[in-house]
């Protein structure tokens, strides 16, 4: 038979939660608190506990959890309409677009050559006076050098915010995990993340008592009391059914993490083909592979060997936020990192149910290419 290893699958990851998730559904139409309410405080608490900050405010998916970060500084006057942010350039749209959206200025920061991540010595160099805050993304699982960008934020007077969509649990050699690191950090439990709902879902962790009440109010149309709207709000708030599906996944996380770390392993030392550049992994917890990225200069021809094969494969992303015709005023930016990155990276299958003999495969296929 035909070798066929999806890319991702979805249906196999959640295949042991069936049985949980459709009581949960029960409780759920039993409950009769079908919009935040119990199961929404006990998934706060949870998460918070996870990474170990003070709060965890839930919200609807993952660029509302950055949004609303930026709009609850902006409510208590840290932050203002033109303020000038951070952003890594290589990085998901979703992002950037929250910037945007919340009224800020990205400044887009190019990446390490030696890494996915922001380049610190080039965001020192994009400061002026207008910069109030550094948004850095732990793309594909890999924490930001965590000491170099608190130390970087402290320096300059900037709130450090997290982009952690990517990396749940990804832990720093401190101990600190993500969403622990800076003043406010977002996540997003989009089904295919490593932590995945099964829907729309994400979060906000910081530690930071004044901000969670200005969320908290703003993510429910801007009203701390029933009927009584002080702030122009959003609705951004965590639905109560996902709460309860995401509640069962934490407690497995850890494990789930040891098997993708597992299988990096694997592919960093068992692939070996001067054509593929491999991702460094960093030998501690700093990674939690969301995604396993390679680079490859014939990225078509290496993508037809991989399809020919049965091996699926996806690429994050084909077109940088600065080239998307969404964001037209920024299309004249010439970020040569960047833009080679998005023209060589390529992101090979790898999540815990992927079997022994399929990580096998994809290392034998690679070597042939
Ligand atoms: C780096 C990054 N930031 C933000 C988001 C937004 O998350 P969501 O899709 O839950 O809105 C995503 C995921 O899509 C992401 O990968």
């Amino acid at each position: 038979m035909r070798t066929n290893i999806p890319f991702f699958n979805i249906v196999a990851e959640n295949a042991p939660y069936a049985e949980k998730f459709a009581q949960e559904l029960q409780l759920f139409m039993q409950s009769g608190q079908y919009i935040l309410g119990d199961a929404v405080k006990d998934f706060e608490k949870e998460y918070a506990t996870f990474c170990g900050t003070t709060h965890c405010v839930g919200t609807s998916n993952g660029l509302d959890a950055l949004r609303l970060i930026f709009e609850g500084y902006k409510s208590l006057g840290i932050l203002h309409q033109g303020d000038e942010v951070l952003v890594p350039a290589h990085t998901y749209i979703a992002t950037t677009l929250a910037v945007i959206q919340a009224g800020l200025v990205p400044v887009f920061v190019e990446p390490e050559d030696s890494s996915f991540l922001m380049d610190v010595a080039v965001a020192q160099h994009q400061l002026t006076e207008k910069t109030k805050a550094c948004l850095v993304v732990h793309l594909y699982g890999e924490l930001v050098n965590t000491k170099t960008f608190q130390s970087f934020a402290k320096r300059n007077n900037l709130l450090l915010i997290e982009d952690a969509a990517q990396a749940h649990g990804a832990t720093a050699s401190n101990g600190q995990k993500a969403g622990a690191l800076g003043d406010a950090a977002a996540f997003s439990f989009y089904p295919t993340k490593n932590i995945g709902a099964l829907g729309d879902a994400g979060a906000v962790t910081t530690h930071d008592d004044d901000l969670v009440k200005a969320m908290r109010a703003i993510q429910n149309y801007g009203s701390s009391k029933k009927y009584q709207n002080d702030v122009l709000g959003f609705n951004m708030r965590l639905d109560a059914l996902q709460a309860r599906f995401l509640l069962h996944k934490i407690p497995e996380y850890p494990s789930a993490i040891q098997r993708r770390q597992e299988i990096a392993i694997r592919y960093v030392s068992e692939i070996e083909n001067p054509k593929i550049i491999l991702p460094v992994h960093p030998k501690n917890d700093s990674h939690v592979f969301h995604l396993f990225v390679a680079r490859v200069e014939m990225r078509d021809d290496f993508i037809q060997h991989l399809t020919k094969n049965g091996v699926g494969s996806l690429i994050h992303y084909p077109t940088p936020p600065h080239k998307q015709t969404a964001l037209k005023q920024y299309n004249h930016l010439s970020l040569a990192v960047t833009e080679h990155y998005h023209e060589t990276v390529v992101s090979i299958p790898l999540y815990p149910s992927l079997y022994d003999k399929d990580v096998q495969y994809i290392i034998d296929v690679l070597n042939r290419y």
